[in-house]
C-alpha cells in the first residue's frame, strides 16, 4: 500500500478525511515528486491524526460567545460552546448519572437566562432550586412550595374557551391518573354537564357532582374510579386546589418560579407539571403569541416523571398528549430544558423531538448507548464520551457535528431550610393573590370520600382521628424516630402517612427536612396546639436540648455518637469529659455570629476545648474567617463540619 493509501485510510478511519487541512495535505503527499518534502507531510498529517484522536472532537474557534446565546461552557482549547437563543425553542435534553453535573448545568443557563431577561419556571422534585434565592446570579427567585399554590385546574386561560380548557383539563388528569379506556368519556360526559349547570366551580365541587350523579351500574365503575382520583388529588395537596381561582399565572409568567412539588405522590406531581405546561401552551395559542424569539423556558430536572416511556406504552392512543403539546409549544416562543438521570426511560418522541442534545458522564452502559446513540458520534467519539467526568459534556445542536465541552461549576450555598424559606419569601406569598372556593360545602366535607367518613367515625372528640392521635404521641415520646419506623405503627404506610397529613393540616405538627450525608429525614416538630392536645390527653413529655428540631436533632446525633455525652449541660449544646478535659460541642446551623460569641463564653467558662460543628460548608468557611478576627485561642477551638464528625470513628 502506498504511503498516500495508508495516510488516507487512517484519517478515514478518524473519520476527519473530510477536512479541508486533511485534504490538502493528502493531495500534496499524492502529487510531489521530492521526497523529503513528502515525509514532512506525512510526519504532519499523522500528528493531525494522533491529536484528533487524542481529543476526537470539533473544535469552535470563537473565544467570545456570540450575541443572543446562552454559554455552556469551553472547548478543550478555549474556544465558547453556546447554544443561540432561538435554538431553544426546539429544546434542550441533558443526560447523565447522578452527580454528573446536570443540576448544576441548570443553574448556569437559568443565570444566562436571567442575563437576557427571559424568565423560567423550575418544576422541582428535590428542592434543589430554592437555593437559588441566595444567589446574586440569578435574580428575583420566588420560590411555590405545593401548600403555597393555588391552582383551580378547572379555570380556563385568559382567552381559552371554558368547554375546550375542560377538554385540556380532562386529558391531563386522564393522562396523569392512569385511567384508561371508559373513564375519559365518562368524564367528559360529565364535565360538560358540570359545566353547564354551573354546579360549582372548584375541584372538589366537581368531585361532589360526580360523586352524586345516579348513573347506571355498568357506567359505577368509571365513577368510582374518576371520583376516586379526584379525591387523591384533594388529600395530596389539600389546599393548593381549594379556590376559585387561583394565582396570577399570567403574572408568574414573567417572573423566575421555582414550583416545589417534591413529597407529593406521582400522579400529583404528573397532574400539575403536565397542567402547567398545558396551561401555557393554551394560553400561548390564545393570546397569540408567536414568533421565533424565546419568551419564556420550563425546566423539567427529572424529566421521566412525566415524560416517561412507560407511559407512552400505555397510552393507547400512542404519543402521551404531553409529548404532543411539548412539540408544538416551539411556535409560541416556550422552550422546555429537560434533564433526565435515565434516558431509556425516556419517551422516544422526547429524544427526538429535542434540538440539543447534552451528554454528561453515564457510567451505565445501557443508559450510555441509548443516549449515544440520539447522539450523531463516531466510534472514536463515542469511545472518549464514556470517559466524561464531572462537569464534562458533549453537545450536540441539530445535525452539527457533536462538540466537547467543560462546564463551569455555580457557586451556591445549598442551605435554606424550610423555615429560612418561610422567613424570605412569605411577604411575596401574602402578595400572590387568589380567590378562595365561594361556598362552604367545598370545604374539608367535600374532600373526604365515603369510606374516609365511615373510617372517621371510630374517632371521638376534638376532632382528631385514633390514628392522629397515636401518631402524635409517638413524635413527642420518640421525636427522632424514622418516618418509616413510625409508619410500622400503623396496619399499612398509607394509613400512617394519612394521619401525618391530618396533624399538618390540623397544624399540631410542623415538618422540617434535613439533608444527610445521604438522603434526608423528615422531623415533626410539635405546635403548640400539639401540646395542648397531647397535655389533654395525658401525655407528658419534655423537649431534649434547645431549639427547633433540626437543632435538637442534631445534638442527639452528637451526644449518641460520643458514649458519655450530656446534652445541655453547663449550656453547652453537648457537654463530654474525657480523661482530664472538659469540652463543650455546638452545633452551627446557619451563618450566624452568635456562633463566636457561644464560643468565647465558654472558654471563659473555663472550658479545656469547645468544638464547633457546622452544618455545611457555607456555615464553617463563615465561622472561621469570624474567628481570624478575634483573639481567642486557636488550639482550643475546632471549627469541624456536622457530617464529618459524625463520620470519624473516634471523633475527639
Ligand atoms: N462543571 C462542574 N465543575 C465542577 N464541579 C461540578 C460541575 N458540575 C457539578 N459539579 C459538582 O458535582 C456535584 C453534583 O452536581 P449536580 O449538578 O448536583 O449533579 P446532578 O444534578 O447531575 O446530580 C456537585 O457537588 C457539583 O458542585
Ligand atoms: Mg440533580
Amino acid at each position: 500500500m502506498s504511503l498516500y493509501d495508508r495516510l488516507l485510510q487512517e484519517a478515514k478511519d478518524a473519520n476527519i478525511d473530510d477536512q479541508e487541512k486533511v485534504q490538502d495535505l493528502l493531495k500534496f503527499i499524492d502529487n510531489v515528486q521530492n521526497d523529503h518534502a513528502k515525509q514532512a507531510a506525512a510526519t504532519k498529517l499523522k500528528a493531525l491524526i494522533r491529536q484528533h484522536r487524542r481529543h476526537p472532537f470539533q473544535q469552535e474557534q470563537s473565544r467570545v460567545q456570540p450575541r443572543s446565546s446562552v454559554k455552556l461552557g469551553r472547548g478543550w482549547k478555549g474556544g465558547v460552546v453556546s447554544l443561540p437563543v432561538d435554538s431553544l425553542t426546539k429544546h434542550v435534553l441533558a443526560v447523565g448519572q447522578s452527580g454528573s453535573g446536570k443540576t448544576t448545568l441548570f443553574y448556569n443557563i437559568m443565570s444566562e437566562l436571567d442575563d437576557q431577561d427571559i424568565p423560567f419556571w423550575a418544576f422541582d422534585l428535590k428542592q434543589d432550586y430554592r437555593h437559588l434565592v441566595n444567589s446574586e446570579q440569578v435574580d428575583d427567585v420566588l420560590v411555590i412550595p405545593v401548600e403555597k399554590l393555588r391552582l383551580n385546574p378547572l379555570r380556563p386561560p385568559p382567552g381559552v374557551e371554558s368547554k375546550k380548557w375542560l377538554s385540556r383539563f380532562m386529558e391531563v388528569f386522564c393522562d396523569t391518573q392512569e385511567l384508561l379506556g371508559g373513564s375519559d368519556r365518562f368524564l367528559d360526559k360529565q364535565l360538560h354537564r358540570f359545566d353547564d349547570q354551573a354546579y360549582g366551580e372548584t375541584l372538589g365541587d366537581l368531585r361532589e357532582y360526580i360523586q352524586e350523579r345516579s348513573v347506571p351500574p355498568q357506567r359505577r365503575a368509571f365513577q368510582y374510579r374518576v371520583e376516586g382520583s379526584i379525591g387523591r388529588l384533594l388529600r395530596d395537596a389539600p389546599r393548593t386546589f381549594d379556590v376559585s381561582k387561583g394565582y396570577n399565572l399570567e403574572d408568574l409568567l414573567k417572573r423566575n418560579v421555582v414550583f416545589e412539588f417534591d413529597g407529593l405522590k406521582k400522579w400529583t406531581k404528573n397532574f400539575l407539571m403536565e397542567l402547567l405546561i398545558t396551561w401555557i401552551y393554551e394560553y400561548r395559542k390564545a393570546q397569540n403569541h408567536r414568533g421565533d424569539g424565546v419568551r419564556h423556558v420550563t425546566f423539567l430536572d427529572e424529566a421521566k416523571t412525566i415524560l416517561s416511556k412507560y407511559k407512552e406504552e400505555q397510552t393507547a392512543s400512542g404519543l402521551p398528549e404531553i409529548d404532543d403539546r411539548t412539540a408544538k409549544l416551539r411556535e409560541f416562543e416556550e422552550s422546555l430544558i429537560a434533564a433526565d438521570q435515565e434516558s431509556t426511560k425516556l419517551t422516544d418522541s422526547i429524544k427526538t423531538n429535542t434540538y440539543t442534545k447534552i451528554l454528561l458522564a453515564t457510567g451505565d452502559a445501557k443508559e450510555f448507548r441509548s443516549i449515544a446513540e440520539s447522539l450523531k458520534m463516531d466510534g472514536l467519539q463515542k469511545r472518549w464520551a464514556k470517559q466524561l467526568g464531572v462537569g464534562e459534556a458533549v453537545v450536540q445542536k441539530g445535525e452539527s457535528s457533536p462538540l466537547a465541552v467543560r462546564l463551569p461549576d455555580f457557586r451556591l450555598e445549598k442551605g435554606v431550610t424550610d423555615d429560612e424559606l418561610v422567613s424570605l419569601m412569605s411577604d411575596e406569598w401574602r402578595q400572590l393573590s387568589f380567590e378562595p372556593a365561594s361556598s362552604s360545602s367545598t370545604g374539608s366535607e367535600v374532600e373526604k370520600s365515603r369510606e374516609e367518613k365511615d373510617e372517621e367515625k371510630d374517632s371521638e372528640g376534638n376532632g382528631v382521628s385514633d390514628e392522629g392521635k397515636r401518631l402524635l404521641e409517638d413524635i413527642a415520646r420518640n421525636p427522632f424516630r424514622s418516618v418509616t419506623e413510625r409508619y410500622e405503627d400503623f396496619s399499612s404506610r398509607y394509613q400512617g402517612d394519612k394521619a401525618k397529613k391530618e396533624l399538618l393540616e390540623q397544624e399540631l405538627i410542623d415538618e422540617k427536612t434535613v439533608s444527610l450525608k445521604q438522603g434526608r429525614t423528615k422531623l415533626f416538630e410539635i405546635t403548640e396546639s400539639g401540646e395542648e392536645l397531647l397535655d389533654d390527653l395525658g401525655v407528658e413529655f419534655d423537649r431534649v436540648g434547645r431549639g427547633g428540631i433540626e437543632h435538637r436533632y442534631w445534638q442527639h446525633r452528637v451526644s449518641d455518637k460520643l458514649g458519655d455525652a450530656v446534652i445541655e449541660k453547663d449550656h453547652a449544646d453537648v457537654y463530654v469529659e474525657t480523661g482530664e478535659d472538659r469540652i463543650a460541642l455546638e452545633i452551627a446551623l446557619g451563618r450566624n455570629e452568635r456562633e463566636i460569641q457561644h464560643l468565647s463564653d465558654r472558654l471563659e467558662q473555663d472550658f479545656d476545648r469547645v468544638i464547633t460543628l457546622c452544618r455545611n460548608n457555607g456555615v464553617q468557611s463563615f465561622i472561621e474567617s469570624k474567628l481570624e478576627d478575634t483573639e481567642l485561642p486557636e488550639e482550643q477551638v475546632d471549627i469541624l463540619l456536622l457530617r464529618e464528625f459524625l463520620d470519624t470513628e473516634q471523633p475527639l
